[in-house]
């Protein structure tokens, strides 16, 4: 009976799948780099299993095992297969689609060596996707241990490659992932669609594991802010009638929101149940500012409350959100009433985004997980996955996670990524990223460098003399500096004054004293100083640097006044001499006058002098 329902659910969702939505096929780039007559680019389908190379490159040389061309059975050593073409190249397998499953030709070829295996579709169509089997069987715990990325390629590329093998040629070939994943910003959208139906087989041994490893970055990624994650949950439609319901022990809601009986025999509605408290707790925990203590809860709920030992219970639920501290108040009320005939808002949201929409595909497998809009292909392994979250952030945004020595090569380390540097200041314009490397001038200590990141970076003209002082000279001594760079970000150096340029291109202080270039009045007295000179001057006289001279401080105490007094004294000491000289020239005449009228009355013997004389006293 249990069985039947569950065959039920599945015929619904693959008829579903085809009149609602699609499934979408994930690709990457297969770049054949020889022949000459192959070269070109084709697209390839992602396997969904091994470690697909997301953000990255793989280069290698195509083998076709042709004794055992679908890599059924074991594989030769791809060594023994290359016989006496050796080449540096990692191998990738040529192999036929059919006979087997996808997985077991991937396991065959990893175990031969090869780094990839390429299926060669046996039909016209279009791409696949290849999956891993859904049904469990006793020996597939092989599945998780294939790390190999795995492609399938067209009918047509496939026999062109094997031809062109079959004529001796080497056929070399590139998988490039850098775009299999949107890459827009600084911030790496993601979803995880799951179950908590745990028992599903190697599928849901897979989801259990991927929650386990993957919190722990998860977490980080998460508070620090580079990523968004949602939890996603698939819930079925009953297509039973409501009145006699076959399905009424696997739904809520009347039948609104199924999950298929689980294998150890829990009843699908208590899967719904618990999916919808775990989408609850992400909306509460989210709320409040801490969408990652999902995780937490999540993880400790397999381990608390496993389906596997019996454990599975809503009591169990209960003991795990009280021992996290979580508002278990809040998570009910979210929850709502599963027994009312009335849509939960919550599932409804869910059901909703199942179908997919834009570039998306419909999520028909689960686990699934959404990596910036686009279903991530492969093992959901922890490194894998981290690198994957990595390949979906704008080149240089990504966080240090993502480039440290296990998940990339720091290609800066490599002659300098053939980027510029400035090695003797330990400037470099390379930058390491998750996929490769960037040349681009740096920001040093605040100061932007310029240029095309290659041949040349300087730094801009405004801030040059804040790196290394612009290349130029700079000193300090008792608490004075001084430097060659010139302020107004003109190019070169040039020393300050009381400074000269010497053969080393440093600047070295001029002794001016020496070089009489100052301070040589007489009563001056020279000092040499650095960067300048001291001079004083002796006699209580003082030094004015302007004139170069030494003068008497009262003079300067007493200057414009003392001027003028003095004019205004000469210039009287000037009239007055001027009125005796005007008065001594009268009297010299009128004496000279009298004289020559006295002479006319009487002789005189040359004694006109003592009356000169007498008369002087005016
Ligand atoms: C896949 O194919 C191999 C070989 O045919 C078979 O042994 C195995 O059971 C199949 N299924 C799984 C899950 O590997
Ligand atoms: C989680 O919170 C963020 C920001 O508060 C919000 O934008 C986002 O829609 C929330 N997600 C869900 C599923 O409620
Ligand atoms: C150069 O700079 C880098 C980072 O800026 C630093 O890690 C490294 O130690 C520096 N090397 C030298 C020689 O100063
Ligand atoms: C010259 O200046 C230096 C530094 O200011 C001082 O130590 C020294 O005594 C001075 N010499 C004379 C002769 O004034």
């Amino acid at each position: 009976m249990m069985m039947r329902s569950v065959v039920l659910m599945l015929v619904w969702w693959f008829l579903c799948g085809i009149c609602l939505g699609k499934f979408l096929v994930e690709k990457n780039i297969l770049k054949v780099t020889s022949p000459e007559s192959l070269k070109g680019k084709n697209e390839c389908a992602i396997g969904n299993f091994g470690i697909p190379r997301y953000g990255g490159t793989m280069a290698g040389t195509v083998v076709y095992p042709r004794d055992n061309s679908d890599a059924c059975k074991a594989i030769k050593k791809v060594k023994e297969i290359m016989e006496k073409k050796p080449g540096g190249l990692p191998i990738f397998l040529l192999v036929d689609r059919g006979e087997c499953n996808f997985t077991m030709k991937a396991w065959n070829s990893q175990n031969a060596g090869a780094a990839a295996i390429l299926v060669v579709d046996y039909k016209t169509e279009p791409l696949i996707t290849m999956d891993q089997p859904d049904e469990a069987s006793e020996n597939d715990d092989y599945i998780d241990k294939i790390t190999i990325p795995s492609v399938l390629i067209s009918k047509s590329l496939g026999e062109k490659m094997k031809k062109a093998l079959s004529d001796e040629e080497i056929v070399s070939v590139v998988l490039d992932w850098t775009d299999a994943l949107p890459n827009p910003d600084e911030r790496v959208e993601y979803e995880f669609w799951m179950s908590s139906d745990t028992t599903c087989g190697p599928k849901c041994d897979s989801q259990m594991n991927f929650l386990k490893d993957f919190k722990g970055s998860a977490q980080i990624l998460e508070k620090t802010g580079y990523t968004s994650f949602t939890p996603h949950y698939i819930t079925l439609y009953c297509s039973g009638s409501k009145t006699s319901n076959p399905c009424a022990t696997q739904c809520i809601n009347k039948g609104r929101y199924c999950a298929p009986d689980t294998v150890d025999e829990y009843l699908g509605a208590e899967v719904v149940l618990e999916n919808l408290r775990q989408a609850c707790i992400f909306r509460v925990t989210n709320e409040s500012g801490k969408p990652w203590l999902w995780w937490d809860y999540v993880t400790d709920f397999t381990r608390r409350c496993s389906m596997q030992e019996g454990k599975f219970s809503k009591a169990c639920a209960g003991q795990v959100i009280d021992s996290l501290g979580m508002a278990k108040d809040k998570i009910e009320k979210c929850m709502g009433d599963p027994n009312v005939d009335e849509e939960n808002p919550i599932l409804q949201a869910e059901q909703g985004s199942q179908i997919g929409k834009g570039p998306r595909g419909d999520i028909t497998m689960l686990p699934t997980l959404l990596i910036n809009g686009v279903q991530y292909r492969g093992k959901l392994d922890r490194v894998a996955v981290l690198k994957a979250i990595c390949a979906g952030f704008r080149e240089t945004t990504e966080p240090s996670i993502c480039l440290r020595a296990d998940m990339e090569t720091n290609e800066c380390l490599d002659k300098n990524g053939g980027c510029w540097e400035d090695k003797a200041n330990n400037i470099t314009a390379c930058r390491d990223t998750f996929r490769g490397r960037v040349c681009e001038c740096p920001v040093v200590q605040g100061v932007q460098f310029l240029g095309d990141g290659y041949t040349e970076c300087k730094p801009s003209k405004s801030s040059r003399c804040r790196i290394n002082n612009g290349g130029c000279w700079h000193e300090s001594r008792d608490g004075k500096s001084y430097s060659a760079c010139p302020e107004d970000g003109s190019e070169g150096c040039k020393c300050p004054p009381g400074f000269k340029m010497n053969a080393e291109n440093s600047c070295e202080d001029v002794d001016e004293c020496e070089q009489k270039l100052a301070c040589q009045c007489p009563e001056c007295k020279c000092n040499d100083t650095w960067g300048g000179y001291e001079c004083s001057c002796s006699q209580g006289l003082l030094y004015i640097k302007d004139q170069d001279t030494c003068i008497s401080r009262k003079s300067v105490t007493k200057s414009n006044a003392g001027l003028v007094w003095l004019l205004v004294l000469g210039l009287a000491a000037l009239v007055a001499g001027g009125y005796l000289l005007y008065k001594y020239r009268i009297r010299r005449y009128m004496d000279s006058e009298i004289r020559g009228i006295m002479a006319q009355y009487m002789p005189l013997d040359g004694h006109a002098e003592p009356l000169i004389h007498s008369s002087g006293d005016i």
